[in-house]
């Protein structure tokens, strides 16, 4: 059964981007970024289409679960740890590489007794301030570490960005030196590059770089586009009209009546409302692509449908495809136009769209 809504997923653009970002970190090793289901493209999906990444990033323990299920034996890493013993259990039997960024972690290590030997990567908080222990008790952290009763089967030291994609941000480049007054001398692997570290601090790249966003064709960075840091968007939502109705001059559309006609004009209604994951705040003149040409939505965004201007557009019908966001339409703009980032909008995709890779339909 077709679908009125469909998301579309260019699996070779996937593989593209991690190709880029390999070719800008090129000293560094990838754990490409999978969490909230793959930033809304499908984890499993993506993770099939990026077999080629050193490891795969997710902020759950379920979402790595789920990733093993789907039979993917890469590393991976739990970016925001285990919070209890049962956890622990779980990502043992699961073999999941664990991020340490508080002591009660710590302290189910200490009680952990294998056989499994995790690989943790212990986190230093150089400014963040959301995870990550302050420099003296990483020290502590670290030597509590070392001495396991079941040892580490690797132990790596990383920190992450909280203004990296602000190039001229001094917030970055004093993170980048807190992290290294610490960990250079430590001799271990190191990670701190986000997307906007990869492509904005080249001195940060270290031994592994966790892109997310970037593998997905979308910047960073507000004011780039994709395209200007070499990157190809992979999701592009796609809808239906599904009726056109001519409006007099002065006759509203929508719930609250927030349009009114300026002119007697011609509308057309789309399948997608956010139901589906459009926002409800998004602005009235939000571009939607029809027949290649950009027409703007107006009225306000209702559970299932949204209505677009086509007075200055003939040839639209119902049936005609429209698209939300993708190839000619970033998602970051349309972020843009919501007051939001574009992360927002590709996770919120929910599951009454249709999701189809390049290779054919998939379930997510
Ligand atoms: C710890 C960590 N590393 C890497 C990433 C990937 O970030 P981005 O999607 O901005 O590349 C995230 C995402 O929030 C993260 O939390």
């Amino acid at each position: 059964m077709s679908r009125l809504i469909r998301a579309l997923i260019d699996t070779a653009a996937l593989r593209a981007n991690l190709a880029r970002i390999r070719a800008v970190a090129a000293g560094s090793r990838v754990i490409a970024v999978v969490k909230a289901n793959g930033y809304g493209h499908g984890a499993v999906t993506v993770a099939r289409a990026l077999e080629s990444a050193d490891a795969f990033g997710v902020a759950r323990l379920e979402e790595g679960i789920a990733l093993r299920a789907a039979g993917v034996t890469h590393p991976i890493v739990l970016l925001e740890g285990v919070v209890t013993r049962e956890q622990l259990h779980e990502a043992a039997a699961h073999r999941l590489e664990l991020v340490v960024h508080e002591a009660g972690q710590v302290a189910l290590l200490q009680a952990w007794r294998g056989p499994h030997r995790f690989t943790l990567w212990l986190k230093l908080d150089t400014g963040m301030h959301r995870l990550g222990f302050r420099e003296e008790a990483y020290r502590d952290a670290l030597a509590r570490v070392a001495a396991l009763s079941v040892p580490a089967a690797a132990l790596r030291a990383m920190t992450h960005f909280a203004c990296a994609d602000e190039r001229a941000s001094p917030v970055t480049p004093d993170q980048i030196a807190r992290f290294n007054a610490v960990a250079a001398p430590l001799g271990l692997e190191t990670s701190l590059c986000n997307s906007a570290g990869v492509f904005g601090w080249p001195g940060a790249h270290g031994d592994w770089v966790r892109p997310g966003l970037s593998l997905y064709g979308v910047s960073p960075f507000s004011g780039e586009s994709a395209a200007s840091l070499g990157l190809t968007p992979v999701m592009t939502l796609m809808t239906t009209v599904i009726a056109t109705r001519q409006v007099a001059r002065g006759e509203c559309v929508g719930y609250g009546g927030l349009w009114r006609a300026p002119r007697d004009s011609r509308v057309a209604i789309l399948a997608a409302g956010y139901a589906d994951g459009l926002l409800r705040g998004l602005a009235h003149g939000t571009p939607v692509g029809l027949l290649g040409r950009r027409v703007p939505l107006v009225g306000r965004v209702s559970m299932d449908m949204i209505a677009v201007d086509i007075t200055d557009l003939p040839g639209v019908e119902v049936g005609t495809p429209a698209e939300l966001w993708g190839g000619s339409l970033p998602v970051e703009e349309i972020a843009a136009h919501a007051g939001t980032v574009a992360y927002e909008l590709l996770c919120g995709v929910t599951q009454r769209v249709a999701f189809e890779t390049t290779t054919g339909v998939v379930t997510i």
